[in-house]
């Protein structure tokens, strides 16, 4: 079963983000059935990588077209800042399981599960308004 599993809730309404965004959930989905498996393997830590990266990019790119769709300045900021703190979360989560011979599933299941649906649904969101416009 899927982990955390794409829905037309998580919308956008902007085909380039959109795509992002369940790219962003393939890689979850594919990261944590890599850790179902007990310790954190190589494999799992070379998609980990790989999330990180695409975050990365997937981040500048929403900060670029939001930008075009005329989110204001100081959203723009908050964004910004999120986007960065999700960013040191994630290195944490790296550094955490990098060096361990085991994992607290459960705990990093919900951290994924808050670090990725908290960032579309409730920050996204935000500008999804600017979009229609
Ligand atoms: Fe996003």
């Amino acid at each position: 079963m899927e982990f955390v599993t794409w829905c037309g809730l998580f919308k956008i309404g902007h085909p380039v983000i959109d795509q992002q965004h369940r790219e962003l959930f393939r890689i979850v989905n594919e990261f944590h059935d890599q850790l179902t498996r007990g310790q954190p393997s190589r494999v799992a830590i070379d998609t980990l990588n790989g999330l990180i990266k695409f975050a990365q990019e997937h981040f500048a790119d929403e900060e670029v077209i939001s930008k075009e769709f005329g989110y204001p300045e100081e959203q723009q900021d908050r964004h910004r800042h999120i986007h960065e703190k999700l960013i040191y979360d994630i290195f944490d989560l790296h550094k955490e399981i990098s060096g361990s011979e085991s994992i607290d599933l459960k705990s990093i299941s919900n951290f994924l599960n808050q670090w990725i649906i908290l960032h579309i649904l409730i920050e996204d969101n935000q500008y999804k308004a600017f979009l229609d416009h």
